[in-house]
């Protein structure tokens, strides 16, 4: 199997645009936005965001508006490849785990090699497999991803609706995971309270929930963007693979398995017997990641400690957190949302 090296330069940079002075929102004096990405803004509804700055509805979901840009640059520059694979989830569904269990998977070579060696025992996943609109293209830079060695493995949070036309227009593989709203609710409310500012103190466990049940969320509304993609992948099962943390959780092996046949890079009966499958899961597992060196200490170049991706990496611990009241109406919106989807979370 071919070597991922993932992209450690931008080759190419669109020239930003100087803000023009102090009739702009301060949210919009950013050098990094395009005059099309501060246009939108004008046009699109607004709301507080969960950190310290604003929300803008984008094609029916809800963005920041830094990312908002990598969502328009990305639309406008990405070219997919057919053998290209995407990792799509809404925030906080266990995309560090999926990129972890992707990277290994595809790279599985390098663990047979030299298991001492491997990428992920030194680098945070996310950086092993990059954000298209967070990481890639943001600000405005189109960076040149041709010449990557296939398959190219990349992320994003995008809704259904917003991917890129060259995603939809070729053969490349999506594979989405989804989380239950309860306990996804839960890890974004701490998630976003370790990035504000110290002096705006925390987000309360109330605001931040009738946002989510409102649909306000980074990527939200959580329902519309699962249900995008639990249709696309009824309609097109061998393009699109939906998985369930918790479903990961139970059954680990039989979910690897599952993604490396998807993948089109089954395990063999050697690497069965020899136990590459325990390996992959056991490099991946939230407690090995969580107590490495570079997850304890390291950053994200945009500033996120690796740290805040590793939380507790169970299931059901919005129990901790909900009242009942508060668990009743997730569990009703769910309900209503998905009724006729026949997906149960
Ligand atoms: P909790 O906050 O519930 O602990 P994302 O990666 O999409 O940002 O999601 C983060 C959530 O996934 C956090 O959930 C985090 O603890 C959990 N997580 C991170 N790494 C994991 C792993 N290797 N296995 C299982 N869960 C993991």
């Amino acid at each position: 199997m071919p070597k991922v090296e993932q992209p450690t330069s931008l080759s190419k940079s669109m020239p930003a645009v100087e803000p023009s002075g102090g009739s702009l929102p301060k949210f919009l004096q950013d050098n990094g936005l395009t005059p099309e990405c501060r246009d939108l803004t004008t046009s699109l509804p607004s709301e507080r965001g969960w950190v310290a700055d604003h929300l803008f509805q984008y094609q029916g979901f809800w963005h920041h508006v830094r990312q908002l840009q990598g969502v328009l640059t990305c639309q406008n520059h990405f070219q997919a490849q057919d053998s290209d694979i995407l990792l799509v989830s809404t925030p906080k569904a266990g995309t560090t785990w999926l990129k972890a269990i992707t990277f290994a998977l595809v790279n599985r070579f390098l663990y047979v090699d030299h298991p001492q060696q491997h990428p992920l025992l030194t680098n945070n996943p996310h950086e092993l497999v990059p954000f298209l609109e967070l990481k890639l293209y943001v600000e405005n830079q189109v960076p040149d991803l041709s010449t990557l060695p296939s398959p190219r493995i990349f992320s994003t949070h995008l809704p259904c609706v917003s991917l890129p036309t060259s995603v939809k227009d070729s053969a490349c593989k999506l594979v989405y995971l989804c989380r239950n709203p309860k306990d996804t609710f839960v890890s974004l409310w701490h998630f976003t309270n370790k990035l504000r500012p110290a002096e705006m103190g925390e987000n309360s466990l109330e605001e931040a929930f009738d946002k989510f049940c409102r649909g306000v969320s980074l990527y939200g509304p959580f329902w519309d963007h699962v249900l995008g993609y639990w249709e696309a992948s009824l309609e097109c099962p061998k393009r699109v693979m939906f998985l369930k943390y918790e479903e990961m959780k139970e059954e680990p092996k039989v979910h690897l398995r599952r993604l490396a046949e998807f993948l089109g890079c089954p395990f063999s009966p050697e690497e069965e017997s020899q136990g590459l499958v325990d390996c992959i899961l056991k490099l991946c597992s939230f407690d090995n990641l969580s107590n490495l060196e570079v997850n304890k200490k390291g950053k994200m170049s945009s500033g996120e400690e690796y740290k805040a991706f590793f939380r507790r990496g169970e299931v059901g611990d919005s129990a901790n957190h909900l009242t009942e009241e508060m668990i009743r109406r997730l569990d009703e919106i769910t309900e209503q949302k998905l009724h006729g989807s026949k997906l149960k979370l």
